[in-house]
């Protein structure tokens, strides 16, 4: 019996969750197998981090350390950042342009596809040494991923088994990056975090829509996103991926001050921002959607929220840690004005946003508390049990729920089965 099968999933529609999944070493080693490394298309980054010839970006998939690549001849490539002698980590710069890749351990070198090109001392020395006559450079590239792009943000896959990239993502993913990317954009900077939970609970907290105007208190106090808002949950049809999103300014306030009534002594209604310039803001969208959380589940969170634009990558480091690698952006055709208002409200949301900083404290309360008892579930109940599906409210849950029902077929089976199943 294999350690997958072990997962002991208490209901057939995941309204409940075994803590054990977030500390189980045995489980995340499979995750890397069967998820990261599996049938899915994990995000490598956008194509304007990477926008000339030679243009290189180090990441990870899962816990993989990657190369994203632009070729001389303008194509996109990705390869595995190990090099094939002996294992080093070949580019250790974030960000760089090159004609070559050199390991710096034995001077192996690669080319912008990550094939071998050559070898130091390949016929020794003074006819000793050397490497045997056979020995074929084709045999030993840094091992390549499948790569494609959507609207300019770039994915790539391990397994021959993944669906097509439109297929993957599901058709309201879809419709909100074509929203989002609707036109070039360009990279206005990086903030790095290490949050020290299980990769999955911030996967789960980016498909939780009522903790939002509950645990940030700024989101709510202000006004910027109240449960009461007209919002929906749209998920891709394999459900694991999802899409949040609430309308601004828009809300009843008879009707937030019925429902937030019992949370007053939490919800402050009478507080001003001494510089009201953090929530200055101009448009970007005809539709009034102030907050946008689409998770492209394992390996990607794409927001916008008012101005502020990000993908924020999950970069697990063990059952324990990850590191969330936050891209922020904007339009290649803004303004100074525009560029900078952008650039204020990245003090709202990222690693100590006033709105943000709260969801990792919230993961690691959780990963603190599994680590010292993993027995027992989770309840996931907010928006009802049973069947998964859209929704045009947002007090609910569901895409949680969504998460664990593919998050489960994906670790029932080992790569030759879900192969077979194509
Ligand atoms: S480990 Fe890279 S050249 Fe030896
Ligand atoms: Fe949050």
């Amino acid at each position: 019996m294999n350690a997958i099968a072990d997962i002991d999933w208490p209901s057939s529609d995941f309204t409940r969750v075994p803590y054990r999944v977030f500390v189980d070493p045995e489980i995340y080693k499979l995750e890397q197998e069967r998820i990261f490394r599996g049938p899915i298309w994990a995000y490598l980054g956008l194509e304007a981090e990477v926008p000339n010839p030679g243009d290189y970006k180090t990441t990870f998939v899962g816990d993989t350390p990657m190369v994203l690549q632009r070729t001389m001849d303008g194509e996109l490539a990705a390869f595995e950042n190990r090099c094939a002698h002996r294992g080093a980590i070949v580019r250790r710069e974030p960000f760089g342009n090159d004609t070559e890749h050199r390991c710096v351990y034995h001077q192996w070198c690669y080319d912008l596809k990550g094939a071998l090109t050559g070898v130091p001392f390949r016929r020794g020395v003074q006819g000793k040494g050397g490497y045997p006559k056979d020995f074929d450079l084709s045999k030993h590239p840094m091992r390549p991923m499948r790569v494609a792009t959507y609207n300019g943000v770039i994915f790539g896959t391990f397994s021959d088994a993944t669906p097509p990239l439109k297929t993957f993502l599901g058709t309201s993913i879809c419709a909100y990056l074509d929203r989002l990317f609707h036109k070039p954009v360009k990279v206005l900077g990086y903030l790095r975090q290490d949050i020290k939970s299980n990769w999955k609970l911030y996967t789960e907290n980016v498909k939780d829509p009522y903790h939002a105007g509950l645990l940030h208190l700024f989101h709510a106090t202000f006004g910027l996103y109240r449960s009461t808002q007209k919002g929906a949950v749209l998920m891709s049809e394999s459900k694991f991926n999802s899409v949040l999103y609430n309308i601004g300014g828009n809300y009843d306030k008879d009707l937030a001050e019925e429902n937030y009534k019992n949370q007053k002594k939490y919800v402050p209604t009478d507080y001003d921002l001494y510089d009201p310039q953090l929530l200055a803001s101009r448009p970007d969208f005809p539709d009034g959607i102030a907050n946008m959380i689409m998770c492209i589940a394992p390996t990607v969170v794409v927001q916008q929220i008012m101005n502020t634009m990000a993908t924020r990558n999950i970069r697990p480091k063990g059952p324990g840690q990850f590191e969330l690698f936050w891209t922020y952006f904007g339009f290649a055709d803004d303004d100074e004005e525009l560029t900078q208002i952008r650039l204020t409200q990245a003090n709202l949301i990222g690693p100590s946003g006033y709105i943000s900083m709260e969801d990792s404290e919230a993961t690691e309360m959780v990963q603190d508390n599994a680590v010292v008892r993993s027995t027992g579930d989770t309840v996931i109940e907010m928006g009802g049990r049973g069947e998964i599906h859209d929704l045009d409210y947002l007090i609910s849950e569901m895409p949680i729920r969504g998460f664990w029902s593919h998050y489960a077929k994906l670790m029932a089976e080992p790569p030759a089965l879900q192969e077979a199943a194509e």
